[in-house]
């Protein structure tokens, strides 16, 4: 049987919140989990350089990554986990793809053009701490993606554009060469991440600092579920779960039985806004305590981590040293 080839990368800001978890990590698990599918997850350091200037914290927001969606079910055996810094031929298949990569492309990249857009607001020049690495940031995600063959990438909504712009670059190159050499993507997206509220009902966001981080000491999750905005009903009085914070996060981790009993209480009245919190909590504990365990574990002797992602790029590394023969001898650098 030919696995389809699944691969994103997940960029290094520090450790998942719920709604990374809902959205990404447990949607990518579960894709990495079928028969037909063969799953490559990688941490894409470089591509955090351009933001996280600080060694320190880029070291430990890569291990928190590699941690968090090992200790949420990521088997290695099975899906490769690797760091793109580890992968070399990437950044030569940067280089590679630049000669065919409009300046026009990146022009419209919208990450590009919304920090252009920042700083004709604030009446500064237009490329003002725009470095080259946001720039051409659609280039080396091409790259990641292209290395691989890559048919299938799990992304949120607004990485859709980058994933185009992948195709668009592999188009040309296969135009020039009258042939396949490159795999076309495409994009795959779950709408599960819209609609995960964070503590004040926006959708959760590290940039809206309402998030809830996935493993925080149980203690800690409890107080900031606590926070989780809600109206000013008393007790007594019967409430919608429509439209409120706590049942939309509870319905993510609850079957069909449990949401309805508590939608029951919620209509009953009598059962105030810390009880249906307390509810709230015990499910999501319930859910993670067991994976919190294997975090802290990972965190706290990360040799293991370490093993793990040498290995991964052992053997990504094989691939792409594949695919990078193939395509020097494609364009007469061999
Ligand atoms: N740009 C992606 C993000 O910010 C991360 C990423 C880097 C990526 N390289 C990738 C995702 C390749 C998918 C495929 O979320």
């Amino acid at each position: 049987m030919n696995k389809q080839v699944v691969l994103t990368g997940i960029k290094p800001t520090g450790m998942p919140h719920l709604g990374n978890y809902l959205g990404a990590i447990k949607p990518a698990l579960a894709l990495a989990d079928r028969e037909d599918t063969e799953a490559r997850y990688f941490i894409a350091d470089y591509h955090s350089l351009n933001t996280v200037r600080d060694a320190q914290t880029l070291r430990r927001y890569t291990y928190e990554v590699a941690a968090a969606w090992l200790a949420s079910g990521l088997d290695p055996e099975k899906t490769l986990i690797y760091r793109q810094s580890d992968v070399p031929e990437t950044f030569e298949l940067t280089t590679l793809l630049m000669a065919f990569t409009a300046k026009g492309l990146m022009n419209r990249a919208h990450a590009y053009k919304a920090a252009v857009d920042v700083n004709r607001e604030k009446g500064v020049p237009e490329d003002h701490q725009i470095n080259m690495g946001l720039y051409t940031y659609p280039v080396l995600m091409a790259a990641d993606i292209l290395l691989f063959d890559t048919q299938v990438v799990p992304v949120g909504k607004d990485q859709i554009q980058h994933v185009e712009m992948a195709q668009d670059i592999a188009g040309v190159i296969n135009h020039n060469y009258g042939k396949e050499l490159l795999v076309i993507p495409e994009a795959k997206t779950s709408d599960t991440m819209m609609s995960i509220p964070g503590l004040d009902g926006r959708k959760m966001s590290k940039s809206y600092d309402n998030h809830i981080p996935l493993y925080l000491p149980e203690k800690k999750l409890r107080k900031m579920i606590m926070k989780i905005v809600t109206n000013s009903q008393g007790v007594e009085e019967p409430k919608d779960p429509e439209g409120c914070n706590v049942f939309a996060l509870y319905r993510l981790f609850a079957d069909e039985a449990e949401q309805a009993a508590l939608a029951g209480r919620y209509r009953a009245g009598g059962m105030g806004w810390g009880e249906a919190k307390q509810v709230l909590f015990e499910k999501i504990n319930g859910e993670i305590a067991p994976m919190r365990e294997r975090y802290d574990e990972l965190m706290a002797d990360k040799t293991q981590i370490d093993r793990i992602l040498a290995d991964g790029a052992a053997r990504a590394r094989k691939v792409a040293r594949g695919t990078m023969e193939r395509l020097r001898g494609a364009v007469g650098i061999d």
